[in-house]
């Protein structure tokens, strides 16, 4: 733990950064199992922020844990520590007034209301990427529920640890056996409604 250190007050501040790219900053924060669609369907909304004119930064699981967070498993505690640093790192974005799409599992309600916490008021976003586990289990895109039914792969979430849905996520994306350009569009569609882009 530092002590001994004092936050620095700057004149270019998240105001002055929101005001030059013209938007307010915020998080899409996507949570759901491995497997519902996080990755392609950030991708695709991110194509379609970027052509609507705003400043996005994706922030996406698998690569994350490439760098930032390639020390850490996928223990319980490992998991939210996963989720502080990328919360963290999210912040800066905001503050630096971008756009953050995250697509993360991350399946424990606490670690998601950490993220919220850290925000401001209507800065975090919570999109349910809501597709059930027989279908992320059908497409097993990396053939990794195979090997956690197998039992060669411990902790696997929605196997052996658990998802904790969310209760009141500001965005429900229910799978009913869309494309995932056509869940992009209903996601744009839906904050767009919800006037959570304006
Ligand atoms: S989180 O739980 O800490 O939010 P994160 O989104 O970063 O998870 O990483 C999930 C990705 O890691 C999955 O899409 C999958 O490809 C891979 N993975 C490897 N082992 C596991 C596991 N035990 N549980 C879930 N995902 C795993």
């Amino acid at each position: 733990m530092a002590t001994n250190i004092v936050w620095h007050q700057h004149d270019v501040n998240k105001e002055t950064r929101s005001q030059a790219l013209n938007q307010k900053p915020r998080v899409l924060w996507l949570t759901g199992l491995s497997g519902s669609g996080k990755s392609t369907i950030s991708n695709l909304l991110e194509k379609k922020l970027v052509e609507a004119g705003k400043h996005t930064y994706l922030l996406d699981g698998d690569n994350v844990r490439h760098g930032l967070c390639g020390d850490l498993g996928f223990s319980d505690k490992d998991r939210v520590e996963n989720i502080r640093r990328i919360s963290e790192v999210a912040k800066l974005f905001v503050d630096a007034g971008v756009i953050v799409l995250t697509a993360f599992i991350s399946p424990f309600r606490s670690d998601r209301d950490y993220c919220r916490n850290l925000l401001g008021e209507g800065e975090f976003i919570e999109v349910f990427i809501d597709t059930p586990l027989e279908v992320c289990e059908q497409r097993d895109p990396k053939g990794l529920y195979k090997k956690a039914r197998q039992g060669d792969i411990k902790n696997f979430t929605g196997i052996d640890s658990a998802y904790e849905a969310p209760e009141a996520a500001e965005v429900h994306l229910r799978y009913s056996g869309q494309s995932a350009e056509e869940s992009a569009e209903q996601l744009f569609a839906l904050l767009t409604e919800k006037g959570l882009l304006d």
